[in-house]
């Protein structure tokens, strides 16, 4: 099955496969004549980057390209980029990567007209009207990963490299104004991060749904994302090549993004730090916190998780679906602690400070604080 579509919601999305084709239509939609493309170091050689600045390049649109981005990107990463963008004369950004070089990609061109430091733009009140928007260039996001959904939000996560705490950075003009959602492009991930971001937008849409905020459109858009993941994240994992799995796959990851505008919750509060200071994959450390966070907020979603789990074809409520993120796991190779990705027990405190730091604590369904943040850094330990 073919899955392909244009569709303008929530931004201009170019769905399907061979879509890649389309790039520089895409940068004229945009509205661009000479774009840089950033991506992250480990992409920066693979066929499907290489390709795509060959198609760059045949349509008169040169094939620059920014790659210096870590995994967990940070304000080093950004200024270089902002350096190159300004150094080669560029008037927007193609976005090329995974969540860390969708999210670099999206600051170089957020940043590259702003006067103060990144950080002065955080998803603080309204710190985002401080920025000039008309200095913003234009963005085509073309993800590479199915999972954080970057391609598809209007905000970046941008690590601190000296105080190693991770930050969102928001504007609404940083939604990128065209997406190229091509399933191939995901096919040569490695197995450790088809799961791994997978589980991230598992974790977008669970969080999403099970936040106490009142938004029903992201409650059912969370829910059609859980089934997803659900149905063909296994078949992804099973058969990388498994184009019409990887095709929901994008979708599941686009739909956690455009859910969890109704909140986040104790799962991105501990992974964020996590991340920060071990450097360890996002979407892989949420799999791993996954369990506890969903136990201490029993209490409070145990009737809406029953909800989703009769419409996934789960039985048991909100048993049966624990009972299922813990074979999920397992069948996909998660590891059952956070140890297992190098996470020592030495630093939990200021872990614990810096999860209740998080603005993603905000959309946890059971108020979060120091002595049950410990427990679920222990327990995840
Ligand atoms: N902006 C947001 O809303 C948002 C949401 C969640 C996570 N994030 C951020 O996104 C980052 C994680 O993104 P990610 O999980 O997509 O991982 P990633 O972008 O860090 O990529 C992981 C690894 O996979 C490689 N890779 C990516 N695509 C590939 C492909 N098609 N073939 C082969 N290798 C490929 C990359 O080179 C990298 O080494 C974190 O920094 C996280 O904080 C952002
Ligand atoms: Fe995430």
């Amino acid at each position: 099955m073919n899955l392909t579509g244009n569709w303008s919601y929530p931004t201009s999305i170019k769905f399907g496969n061979e879509r890649i084709l389309e790039i520089a239509d895409a940068c004229k939609q945009a509205g661009i004549k000479k774009p840089l493309l950033v991506t992250d170091r480990g992409l920066a050689t693979l066929p499907i980057t290489v390709e795509t600045l060959g198609l760059m390049d045949s349509h008169n649109l040169g094939h620059a390209m920014f790659s210096d981005v870590d995994p967990n990107p940070n304000e080093k990463n950004l200024d270089a980029g902002v350096a190159a963008f300004k150094a080669g004369g560029h008037d927007g950004v193609i976005a090329f990567g995974g969540g860390s070089g969708l999210d670099l990609g999206k600051m170089v061109a957020f940043m590259a007209g702003q006067s103060r430091p990144v950080w002065d733009y955080e998803d603080v009140d309204d710190w985002w009207t401080r920025a000039d928007s008309d200095a913003i260039a234009p963005i085509v996001a073309v993800p590479t990963t199915a999972g954080t959904g970057s391609e598809v939000g209007r905000a970046s996560v941008i690590t601190n490299s000296e105080t190693h705490v991770k930050k969102i950075i928001f504007h609404p003009k940083v939604l990128p104004s065209v997406v190229i959602c091509d399933p191939e492009l995901t096919v040569g991930m490695p197995k450790v991060i088809t799961v791994g971001t997978g589980m991230d937008a598992f974790a977008h849409c669970l969080e999403a749904f099970s936040s106490p905020h009142y938004h029903p459109m992201s409650q059912g858009i969370a829910l059609e994302g859980l089934r997803l993941v659900k149905e063909y994240l296994p078949r992804a994992v099973e058969d990388p090549t498994d184009l019409e799995a990887r095709a929901h796959m994008m979708s599941a990851a686009m739909m956690g993004a455009t859910a969890f505008q109704k909140g986040l919750g104790a799962i991105h509060a501990l992974s964020h730090p996590i991340g920060a200071v071990y450097n360890t994959h996002h979407g892989m450390t949420n799999a791993v916190v996954m369990p506890p966070c969903l136990e201490l907020n029993r209490p409070m979603i145990e009737d809406k998780i029953a909800e989703a789990a009769a419409y996934l074809g789960l039985s048991g409520g909100f048993n049966g679906f624990l009972d299922y993120v813990l074979r999920l796991r397992s069948d996909l190779g998660v590891p059952d602690k956070l140890r297992e990705l190098g996470v020592g027990d030495n630093r939990i405190s200021e872990l614990t400070e810096m999860a209740l730091a998080d603005p993603s604590c905000g959309g946890n369904p059971v108020a979060l604080n120091s002595e049950n943040v410990e427990a679920l850094f222990r327990a995840s330990i």
